[in-house]
């Protein structure tokens, strides 16, 4: 396999070193724009040295961000190339139309890091589907949004101060709005859906809260009623109707969820003949993030394409009644069913009535009740 690396940075460079040795996988030119040199690849500026390349088979797309990201994986593909990305922005937002192409032109695409960064989480997806129906996927899927999680309840850190942590740990998305705000789990959860459900899920429909407005307080409050603040995706098919969304949740202690520690992810699917099966591990980092990048190469190698055939589009219905603890906002959608200090926890409501009163009251924090 002759591979054309986009971007040198954190992932390209993991990519570089965990190939340097093998004799199965060799990256011919490498697109970076500052002055590097490499001892067995090219270097270049320019795309179009990787795109005319014929003896260049796939393409890893490293870069990161929507542009020109896109523009580059088309073409590539557009010129016959397979791809490999751990861009989870690039495929849940382009997934209509790159998908279908790889199809059309019978090119092999994977993107198993773009899910839980080293956890073999969409390859076994894919593995799980080829046997049973799966009802649901989800969990915890952003490590900076555990770390700061994580360390507001073990140490006592205040929001701000975790934070500014994760993102020195290089944890953290380039705009940390992206982790905190929920869109980073947003798309991974989106991406894990349509694979599981074999489905291209209506995003539009996908409500994500994310975990900016917690204080201290708030994570007192949890301790003192034996709960613990995790943000959770949930993608689920019920009765042929898909339901997705991203909230913080309100876990007990004692549950797997709770003891997830640092910038760790845990992902679980449950299926018809398996139950639950849950993922743990590095979520995100140089090395675990690349290694499933090669291991995508190596799936090629063996003839792999994309996890599930392109599904036909869905729209959500996000009716399940649950019950939140909400602060602050103006006319609450729901009954009170108690009081816990400046905060109400309600009765149960659905989740899309209270991402739609969350819109209109932006500085409420809300979480569900597992
Ligand atoms: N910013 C992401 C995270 C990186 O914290 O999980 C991996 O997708």
């Amino acid at each position: 396999m002759k591979i054309g690396l986009l971007g040198f940075g954190v992932v390209g460079r993991g990519v570089y070193d965990i190939v340097a040795d093998r004799d199965d996988i060799q990256v011919a030119k490498v697109l970076c724009l500052e002055d590097i040199t490499l001892p067995d690849a090219e270097v270049t500026k320019n795309f179009q040295d990787i795109l005319n390349d014929d003896t260049i088979d796939t393409v890893i797309e490293a870069m990161g961000g929507l542009h020109p990201a896109y523009e580059f994986v088309r073409a590539a593909m557009e010129a016959g190339k397979n791809i490999v990305t751990s861009n989870k922005a690039l495929v849940a937002t382009f997934y209509d139309d790159l998908i279908p192409l790889a199809e059309s032109k019978g090119l092999k695409f994977r993107c198993t890091a773009a899910v839980g960064g080293g956890i073999g989480w969409l390859s076994e997806v894919e593995r799980s589907r080829r046997i049973q129906k799966i009802h649901k996927v989800g969990g915890i899927m952003n490590g900076t949004c555990n770390y700061i999680l994580d360390s507001m309840t073990r140490l006592g850190l205040d929001y701000g101060e975790a934070l500014k942590q994760a993102q020195a740990l290089g944890y953290a998305e380039a705009n940390p709005s992206t982790d905190v705000e929920g869109i980073d789990t947003w798309h991974k959860v989106i991406l894990s859906s349509n694979i599981a459900f074999g489905v291209s899920i209506d995003k539009a429909g996908v409500p994500a809260a994310g975990i900016s407005r917690i204080t201290a307080a708030d994570v007192e409050n949890f301790k003192a009623h034996g709960l613990v603040c995790k943000l959770i995706s949930t993608g689920k098919l019920v009765d042929g109707k898909c339901s997705v969304y991203v909230q913080p949740t309100l876990i007990p202690q004692g549950d797997p969820e709770a003891a997830v520690p640092s910038n760790y992810n845990l992902i679980t699917l449950i299926g018809q003949w398996s139950d639950r099966m849950s993922f743990y591990g590095q979520g995100a980092g140089r090395y675990p993030t690349a290694y499933n990048v090669v291991q995508d190469c190596q799936d090629i190698l063996l003839g792999r394409g994309f996890y599930s055939p392109y599904g036909e589009k869905v729209t959500v219905c996000n009716d399940e009644k649950l019950c939140f603890y909400v602060r602050g906002g103006k006319d609450l959608p729901a009954a009170v069913a108690e009081n816990w200090g400046s905060a109400v926890v309600t009765e149960p409501i659905s989740v899309s009535a209270i991402h739609a009163w969350l819109k209109e009251n932006p500085d409420a924090f809300i979480a569900a009740i597992a």
